[in-house]
């Protein structure tokens, strides 16, 4: 029992509730014994001060705006380290060493094809389907083809799927936008990097050689990194939730996926920039900033705000660094989206209610103009932050799997439906139910 308590007095009896310290961030109350004990839930919807585990993998103070993947933070790991380490370290705890890491790339390599059969899969989409209804589909598909790593209780297993994910889901997200466009699949090319593989996937064309572009291919790169895991977010969430009832690793990760794809999360890279584009020019910000403000428009500035952050997002300074090298890359000087966003930033930033709620640009404020500056049409800007982000995720459903203490994921809820009432018949039913 931890030394600390917190005495809570419940129709007049006081229970004392344990205080958890973790290595840094708030301590929690552990209210394990709550029902048990006085007959109670607690409530707390959209869980803003509900713990649901505990973690060692990423650490984020919103408040200050820190981003730590195993310790390490997110500014030095995007700046000097790269996507295949960090996805090491995030799997493994430990940054590799050399000899590490040229295994685990060999690893990641060897599994980047996809079984032949999956190709038809995509098939029985509707050319003009979302990519991320594909993604999620053939993410769930893959417990279909790879039967040998789904017992979840074999480490081996365990290793074995999250190499899997982490190899086949670019070869995937590129087939499922080969898929839209209506071009033929590129395989992967094992002779390429991660990234690199991944832009010829989606860019390269039978008929003409394709050159990876560096610049690009280190934007990208980095811009995996920096989307590679965010603790406890409603996606993660939602694949530890899927795996505490021991579903198989590819299912949960689909379910990961298919929450990922909401406009309030993952989605909001593509709401960002269809919004930067509705602004189009920087004369009509005052209109838009005007129209967040007032509560009787639904309209919210997207890429702005942030569950846990309360400080600029690092990874938005970062995006905005990538925007401008890619942009110059591309020779372009004048962007006018990249100008309304710089623009529409500067006044947020210095404006009473953005100010007062804490409202800074999140990661998806700059990474729409980057990713459509690289070629990759709206569609696919929500595809690529699940790409990314499915190491977090199995990282989290591998540390969850394996911690001794794991159940079932199983919330409560504050009832306030109707009492216990009779069945009525059919025809002494006097209102019609829609
Ligand atoms: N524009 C205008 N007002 C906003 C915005 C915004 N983007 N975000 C929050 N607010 C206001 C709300 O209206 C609310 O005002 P009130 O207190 O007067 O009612 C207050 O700020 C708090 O907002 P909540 O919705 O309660 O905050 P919550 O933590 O639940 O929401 C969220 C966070 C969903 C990210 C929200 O800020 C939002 O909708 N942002 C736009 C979408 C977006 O960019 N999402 C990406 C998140 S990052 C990611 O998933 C990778």
């Amino acid at each position: 029992m931890s030394e600390k308590t917190a005495n809570l007095a419940v129709n007049g009896k006081t229970m004392n509730l344990a205080v958890l310290d973790g290595t840094m961030g708030p301590s929690v109350i552990d209210v394990t014994p709550l029902y048990k004990e006085s007959g109670h839930f607690t409530y707390d919807p959209g869980f803003t001060s509900t713990a649901s585990c505990q973690s060692k993998i990423t650490f984020i103070d919103g408040d200050k705006g820190v981003l730590l993947y195993r310790g390490y933070p997110i500014e030095e790991l995007a700046e000097q380290g790269d996507f295949i380490e960090t996805c090491y370290l995030l799997l493994n705890g430990e940054l590799p060493n050399r000899a590490q890491k040229q295994e685990f790339s060999s690893i990641i390599k060897m599994h980047t094809m996809l079984h032949e059969q999956f190709s038809r899969f995509f098939h029985g989409f509707h050319r003009n389907s979302h990519p991320m209804s594909i993604m999620v589909a053939s993410l769930g598909a893959m417990s279909a083809f790879y039967h040998d790593s789904l017992d979840i209780t074999d480490d081996r297993q365990r290793d074995i799927a999250s190499f899997r994910l982490i190899s086949k889901i670019p070869t995937m997200a590129a087939m499922a936008y080969k898929y839209h466009i209506g071009e033929p699949f590129i395989y992967p090319d094992n002779n390429l990097g991660y990234v690199e593989n991944f832009l010829k996937m989606c860019f390269a064309v039978p008929c003409e050689e394709y050159k990876v572009n560096p610049v690009f291919a280190h934007a990208l790169d980095t811009i995996f990194t920096l989307h590679a895991d965010h603790e406890q977010n409603a996606s993660t969430s939602t694949v530890r939730l899927a795996g505490s009832s021991g579903a198989n690793p590819f299912a949960c990760i689909a379910a990961g996926v298919a929450c990922l794809w909401g406009p309030a999360h993952g989605g909001a890279n593509e709401a960002c920039l269809k919004m930067l584009e509705q602004i189009g020019t920087k004369d009509h910000i005052p209109e838009y900033i005007a129209r967040a403000k007032d509560h009787n428009d639904p309209f919210r500035l997207m890429g702005f705000g942030h569950r846990v952050y309360k400080n600029y997002d690092p990874r938005a300074r970062i995006m905005q660094n990538i925007c401008k090298s890619v942009l110059a890359e591309l020779g372009v000087h004048h962007d006018p989206l990249f100008e309304v966003a710089m623009e529409l930033e500067q006044i947020a930033l210095t404006d009473e209610y953005f100010i007062e709620k804490k409202l800074y640009p999140n990661v998806d404020f700059y990474s729409g103009i980057v990713l459509k500056a690289l070629g990759f049409p709206t569609s696919m800007f929500t595809v690529l932050f699940a790409l990314a982000r499915s190491v977090g995720w199995i990282a989290q459903w591998k540390e969850m799997i394996e911690d001794p203490q794991q159940k079932i994921g199983r919330p409560r809820q504050l009832y306030t439906g109707h009492t216990k009432r009779s069945y009525v018949l059919m025809d002494k039913r006097s209102r019609a139910i829609s």
